[in-house]
Formats: structure tokens, sequence, C-alpha cells
């Protein structure tokens, strides 16, 4: 049982006000199923501060983005030990805004997923595709690219460390969520592409869907075989609409 984890990427949102009322009312309503871990990723300065609101809870601490170097001179860039110190255990790397809007690469992806893991921290390795590379029967083949940029990085073993974030580009922000079936079959095709090389990792992995999910329609997503939560944006910045997609998590573990 892999159970479900569902991650509120907070994207460039908050003041130190609303992350404060944000991180109550989550902390106040963490649903009572230990099947569902709740994840927060707020922005670099307000990292730290939400550490300490979440403290003693349940809640998981993540980060948007890492360093693929250590440490050094790297003017504006944030290693990964300096997550790890002020209290992450996650960061998200390949987000596709970041690929999209900072021309990251599947190449550098990789090296920030394997800076990750080699601080300890877990990654969160997003992948998705274009609708004009869905509409033109290329997403496996996409997908296939960018997983098998970081396979062939790091190697399948410590995979067993990191949660991937199916999110179809055209998804994102758009109010269209890929129906169940979509996401499902590219879901699908990502753990099997893990257990042509491990069937162990590729059955422990949690894969996240991401891209419009609300508290209405996470339980048609979430209940499907391969889907094991979801990696949220606009419905993670009001604890209601988070909250109700834990409880739709939690309604099915
Ligand atoms: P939305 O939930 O706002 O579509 O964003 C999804 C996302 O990009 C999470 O990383």
């Amino acid at each position: 049982m892999r159970g479900y984890l569902v991650a509120g990427n907070w994207k460039m949102n908050g003041s130190n006000a609303s992350n404060r009322a944000l991180v109550e009312g989550i902390v106040a309503g963490v649903p009572s199923s230990s099947d569902v871990q709740l994840l927060v990723c707020p922005p670099f300065p307000y990292i730290s501060s939400v550490a300490g609101l979440i403290e003693g809870s349940p809640v998981l601490l993540g980060a948007q983005n890492v360093s693929a170097h250590a440490s050094g001179a790297f003017t504006g860039e944030t290693a990964g030990s300096m997550l790890q110190d002020v209290g992450c255990e996650f960061v998200i790397v390949g987000h596709s805004e970041r690929r999209a809007l900072m021309g990251e690469t599947s190449k550098t992806v990789a090296l920030k997923f394997k800076a990750a893991l080699d601080i300890g921290l877990k990654p969160i390795l997003c992948v998705g595709e274009t609708l004009e590379q869905r509409e033109s029967g290329q997403t496996k083949t996409v997908i296939d690219e960018q997983m098998n940029a970081v396979l062939d990085e790091v190697g399948i073993d410590v995979f067993s460390d990191a949660v991937i974030a199916y999110e179809p580009v055209w998804a994102i922000g758009t109010g269209v969520t890929a129906s169940p079936e979509q996401a499902q079959e590219v879901h699908r095709h990502i753990r099997r592409l893990l257990e042509s090389h491990n069937a162990g990792v590729a059955e422990r992995i949690k894969i996240l869907y991401g891209g419009s999910v609300k508290g209405d329609n996470a339980a048609g997503l979430f209940s499907n075989p391969d889907i094991d939560g979801g990696l949220i944006g606009g419905a993670s910045l009001k604890s209601d609409d988070f909250l109700a997609i834990a409880e739709a998590a939690a309604s099915l573990s």
C-alpha cells in the first residue's frame, strides 16, 4: 500500500500573513487517515517561518527548486544542504514552469534530481507534455525523454527515495483537468517504464497527478490504481480547498 501524498506547490504566492492563515488552517484540518500525507512547498523566503508553523504537526515541508551545485559562487541559487538545514524533506525538480520559463533542460533537471538525493532530500520529479505534443501523439515520447534523462544520470535504485509528478502542461492553471482515464494511462506508462528497470521500485514509488486538481475532481483521479495523490497549485493556496483534496484522498484510503 503506497498511501497518498497531497502536495501544495504554492509557486510565487504568499506573504507572512497569508501563509500563517493558510498553514494554521491546514494544520487544524489534517485528515486523521495515516495513509494520507500532506506536504507544503512555500517560496524560499518563507520556508523557515512555515517550518515553525508546522512544527509538531504531521505536515511535511518542501521547496520548489534546488541548485545542481553543492555550494560556491552561484549567485541567487540555493543548495540542497540549505533546504535541509531549514527543515525541508522534499524538493520539486523539473516543474514545467521552470522548464518552459527558465530554460531548464532534462539534463539540468537530472543534475538537480541527483543533487537533491546526494544530500538526502526527496526529489519530486515533474514530467508532462504540452497540448501541442499531446495532439500530435507525442505524449509518451516526451515523458520517456524526461524520465530517461534522469534514469541515465542516477540509475533506478535511488528512485526509491523519489516521487514523480505527472503534470500535463495544458492542465496547469487552466481549469482543464486531465480526465481520470487520461491521467491513469500516463501514470501506468510511467510505472511500466520504471518496472522495466526494477519492479520493486516501480511498485513502491508514488506517482502524483498535477493540473487543476480540486476538491470535486480529486477522488475521481486518486481512485485510479497508479495515481497516488496530487501536486496542487491554485487549490493549495486556501486551506479549505487544499483540505478538500486531502479529504478526497482520505475517503479512498
Ligand atoms: P494548478 O493546480 O494551479 O493547475 O497547478 C498545478 C501545478 O503546476 C502544481 O505544481
